[in-house]
């Protein structure tokens, strides 16, 4: 594994080694290095500058893993058609052919939400010993698969198995080939549906992202609100769910050409990892709260936000009514890698 991802996953991990008068750390001696940017004012300009694209996820991981070319065929037309990664007017227009399935189901959301989760503590009422990750990505596998089975009309059990987890620093190739064949099954589904009902086919890509880009911070943030002591729980809504538990770590960006940006030079190429736990910049204000970004900036900010932020206060809500399951609860150890993981 590269050291710059050892550094950078070591530092994410244990912040307070962060020199809070300065904004970014170099994380290797490469040319030119790789940055972390942790300062509030830094990372704020270097998340709106349309002078750094987004870093190729998907590259990194096919190169990590030593996918040939084409062989994740399925997660390559995702991340061809999703804005995740792509920059200037391609990434605008990827946006603007997602918005409307992300629209519609927000709209649709408050037929069903809250019966849905009572149903699910209810359902899960009974178990002695309950572990928090597997409840929560139980809940969030399902909650998905309702959101996708109410856009294409369909019953939840017929829907095959959501993807899973794919938001790993470190993966093999393996992981990634099952990866991207339960991908290529779902929207194969979803395909099918879609031309039955006469839609567009290739609207697949924006429906099955509801899974691909957005479970993961979430099932983070719902581990996380597991955890919270019962008796505060009456005090947490879903903004400060997000805002505390930071469920995405880092956001990783390449510069498209030289520049400079508060007094620093970037080169084309070279690439920076923002924190969204912007540590306030001293020199500014000492005593600001510490800015969270738990959703981004810029034009990458998320288009999910007002959907987790919905399933979020549905689940934190039921789950503080349901208070005769927090004690059958193991405790977890949370650890940072692209997204906020436990154990
Ligand atoms: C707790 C839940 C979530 C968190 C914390 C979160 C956080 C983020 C962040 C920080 C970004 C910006 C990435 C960047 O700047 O490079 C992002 C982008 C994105 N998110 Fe979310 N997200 C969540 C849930 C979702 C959900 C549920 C969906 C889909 C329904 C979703 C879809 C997306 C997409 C498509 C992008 C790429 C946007 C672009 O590049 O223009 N996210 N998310």
């Amino acid at each position: 594994m590269s050291s710059y991802i050892l550094k950078l996953r070591e530092l994410i991990n244990n912040p307070e080694r962060l020199d809070n008068s300065l904004e970014w750390v170099f994380l290797d001696n490469a040319e030119p290095p790789n940055i972390l940017i942790y300062g509030e004012r830094l990372g704020l300009e270097a998340l709106k500058t349309p002078n750094f694209k987004a870093v190729d996820l998907f590259k990194y991981w096919r190169v990590l893993a030593q996918a040939p070319e084409g062989h994740l065929e399925a997660m390559e037309i995702y991340f061809d058609r999703a804005p995740t990664i792509l920059h200037g007017e391609q990434h605008f227009a990827a946006r603007r052919f997602f918005s409307p399935t992300y629209r519609r189901i927000e709209k649709d959301f408050h037929n069903w939400i809250d019966s849905f989760t009572e149903d699910f503590f209810n359902a899960h009422n009974q178990i002695d010993k309950i572990n928090p990750l597997c409840l929560a990505r139980d809940y969030v596998q399902k909650v998905t698969s309702r959101i996708i089975a109410q856009d294409l009309n369909v019953e939840d059990h017929e829907l095959p198995y959501m993807p899973g987890e794919v938001l790993q620093m470190i993966t093999t190739l393996k992981a990634l080939e099952e990866y991207n064949q339960r991908l290529n099954v779902l929207v194969d589904f979803i395909q099918r549906k879609l031309k039955i009902s006469g839609r567009n086919p290739d609207e697949a890509w924006a429906i099955v992202s509801t899974t691909v880009m957005g479970t993961e911070p979430l099932l983070a943030a719902l581990v996380f609100a597991l955890m919270l002591p019962t008796n505060d729980l009456v005090t947490w809504d879903s903004e400060r769910l997000m805002s505390e538990s930071k469920p995405i770590s880092v956001l990783g960006r390449e510069a498209v050409c030289d520049f400079e940006i508060s007094n620093m030079l970037f080169k084309k190429g070279q690439k920076v990892q923002v924190t969204t736990d912007l540590i306030r910049n001293p020199s500014v204000n000492l005593k600001s709260p510490q800015q969270t970004i738990p959703f981004g900036i810029g034009v990458h900010i998320c288009p999910g936000k007002k959907i987790s932020l919905i399933v979020a206060d549905a689940f934190l809500i039921k789950w503080a009514n349901t208070k005769e399951m927090h004690s059958k609860l193991n405790r977890v150890e949370f650890f940072r890698d692209f997204v906020l993981r436990a154990k």
